[in-house]
């Protein structure tokens, strides 16, 4: 394949490009990137998953059990676990079995905290402990007996690694010291977190997206924005604030949400990677299929403007002071985006009719700058009304998305095209009735080579019509391996450190959104063209590079290209990197199947650079600016 690039003619790209969407699904928040290492840590509940005792059991004859007191710790958090002797003697006390386990690294320091009212007094003690009883940290906490809720702080510092993750936290103490009953309630630990947030994130999981260099982060949802049924929505009011005040919400993917990674949370960790938030908003459609009438519609809008308020507002605003008493700067917002795939549900029609439009109108009538990002967009479909933006999700087939070079080509620059979730989700093989993803069909467990690659060429399409784009989201970000309800995902990790999987999807991203391309300049063949092999090709003004990125697929050889960028001289050096696996292959736990290969390639006299790639191989070529 001969081509050349030009020098003049160019698109401006989007800034955004490559970005992460993410939702509480495959415990990728609780369990997963919010750092707490309790599960069931205040014992939250509703109408659709009730209060459990689950994930506590207890110790030296202990009974436990939950209690609505009369005095909870607060109205948020109701419920509370009472302990009373039972059949205990002497050492008495309860245990947390964590998210499928606890991490115990040598030297972290972990640090926990709980509530207490009750007749206990006397020494608590907390111990990081294996299932066979090694005692890797242990801290004394000296309790008093008191008739008001009283929290309390330990810290816990391993001096040896646990070899794997089947640790409980336990809590025993001298059941002499304990008359009649107490009450814990909002029972915490945390390791360290990303950037040392109070009530942050976990390390390795946002190191991960890190190497994604996203640019954007659309949250909260997916389906979870959306609610399962009336009365819960996700409000973002319930999410704000002390852990007291945050009730939980019944997460749509089979579990309680604790709602400690809230609002601020994700504003905070857009900040911390650099990312602009694309804001969801519940728009008057649960999963159930209910959908509100035009005229119910009207607290909902104020609760989105609300929550633009707060988190733009100045001190002179209602929800602006209260986000600035609580410490926090503004959070600027560019984009919201109504609801989640309305063009799939029953809804479709009334978000058509009026629930988009209700929303667009008032939030524009604040915000006139606003990018207002409709929930559909497809070309071979709806597009978004009113010049907003539309949001573009593929689930799709190796044989479908790597077709699939071309599909942006077709929109208009009338409506700036989110690819809010992409992913290969199944083998071809598994999949009788292609070229479209059947949902009865098999899934694949985790992203595998070929698949990958895929994906690039759908991506590489993206960036060669990024003028008409935002950018471009895998979905889902997460799994936990002892949860989930979606497969394949991005990032893999249960809570042993070292089984956090980075799969090829990560590694195809991590190369092609690690270097920018920000004006796309024409191709002109010489000989060939696209397909098996794909490119864009481009300068960046940020570093003055010029720049191809490619993408080889089923190609059944290496491919060889020629190429020369205009103004590029003869002799000039070139840095290629590529990507190659075993077709079918995925990421093993912890592991990496993914080979990088590096090379200077030197342009001839001429200014031609040639090389070869590798059938299913992803390469980004970059001449630094002279
Ligand atoms: O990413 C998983 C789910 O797929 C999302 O919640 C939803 O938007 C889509 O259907």
């Amino acid at each position: 394949i001969s081509f050349t690039v030009s020098s003049s003619n160019g698109n401006a790209t989007s800034p955004y490009q490559y970005g992460l969407m993410f939702e509480d699904i495959n415990n990728s928040g609780d369990g997963g990137v919010y750092a707490e290492l309790i599960q069931n840590r205040a014992f939250q509940g509703n109408s659709e998953f009730p209060s459990t005792i689950d994930y506590w059991n207890p110790l030296g004859g202990a009974s436990i059990k939950l209690q609505n007191m009369s005095t909870p710790l607060s109205s948020a958090l109701p419920t509370s676990m009472e302990v009373t002797k039972g059949n205990a003697t002497g050492t008495m006390g309860f245990s947390n079995v964590g998210f499928w386990g606890f991490p115990v690294v040598a030297g972290t320091e972990y640090k926990g905290s709980f509530y207490v009212y009750g007749g206990l007094d006397g020494n608590v003690t907390v111990c990081l402990t294996s299932n066979d009883d090694e005692q890797y940290a242990e801290a004394e906490v000296t309790v008093k007996s008191s008739n008001a809720w009283t929290q309390y702080n330990y810290t816990l510092t391993p001096s040896q690694s646990a070899p794997n993750s089947n640790n409980t936290l336990n809590f025993t103490f001298a059941s002499s010291d304990l008359t009649n009953s107490v009450n814990f309630d909002l029972l915490s630990l945390f390791p360290p977190t990303y950037k040392n947030r109070e009530n942050g994130l976990r390390i390795d999981l946002m190191d991960a997206m890190a190497g994604l260099y996203p640019s954007f982060f659309r949250a909260p949802g997916g389906n979870n924005v959306e609610g399962n049924a009336a009365p819960y929505w996700w409000n973002w009011t319930n999410t704000i604030g002390p852990l007291t005040d945050r009730p939980g919400y019944p997460g749509t993917w089979g579990y309680e949400n604790t709602d400690g990674l809230g609002l601020i949370e994700y504003l905070l960790w857009s900040q911390d990677l650099g990312m602009e938030p694309i804001l969801a908003v519940w728009d008057g459609h649960y999963l159930d299929g209910t959908v509100l009438t035009e005229a119910e519609l009207a607290p909902y809008i104020q609760s989105a403007l609300d929550e633009l308020e707060f988190l733009m507002g100045d001190a002179s605003t209602s929800w602006g002071a209260m986000r600035e008493a609580m410490g926090y700067g503004p959070f600027p917002i560019n984009f919201v985006e109504v609801g989640n795939e309305d063009s799939l549900s029953a809804g479709g029609p009334t978000y058509r009719a009026y629930r988009f439009q209700a929303f667009y109108d008032a939030i524009k009538a604040v915000y006139p700058n606003m990018t207002i990002v409709a929930s559909f967009f497809d070309v071979a479909g709806d597009a978004p009304p009113f010049g907003a933006a539309g949001d573009f999700h593929e689930y799709a087939i190796p044989v479908q998305m790597s077709s699939q070079f071309f599909y942006f080509d077709n929109y208009t620059e009338n409506n700036p095209i989110l690819i809010g979730e992409y992913a290969i989700i199944e083998y071809d093989a598994f999949n009788t009735t292609g070229p479209k993803w059947n949902a009865g069909a098999p899934r694949a467990f985790t992203p595998f080579w070929y698949g990958s690659v895929a994906e690039a060429i759908f991506l590489l399409g993206a960036e060669r019509n990024s003028q008409k784009m935002i950018g471009a989201a895998y979905a889902p970000s997460f799994q936990n391996l002892n949860r989930w309800q979606w497969i394949p995902d991005l990032i893999e990790y249960d809570a042993y450190p070292g089984h956090t999987t980075l799969s090829t999807s990560w590694y195809m991203i991590n190369l092609l959104s690690g270097t920018r391309i920000t004006e796309n300049l024409p191709v002109t063949f010489s000989s060939g063209d696209y397909g098996p092999a794909y490119f864009v090709a481009g300068r960046s003004d940020v570093t003055g590079a010029h720049i191809a990125k490619f993408a080889v697929y089923n190609s059944t050889g290496d491919v060889p290209f020629d190429f020369s960028f205009a103004g590029v001289g003869g002799y000039a050096q070139g840095n290629l990197t590529y990507l190659t696996a075993p077709m079918n292959a995925s990421n093993p736990i912890g592991g990496n199947i993914v080979e990088t290969t590096t090379k200077t390639v030197t342009a001839t006299k001429n200014g031609t650079f040639s090389f070869t790639l590798p059938e299913y191989s992803i390469a980004v070529f970059e001449v630094a600016a002279n």
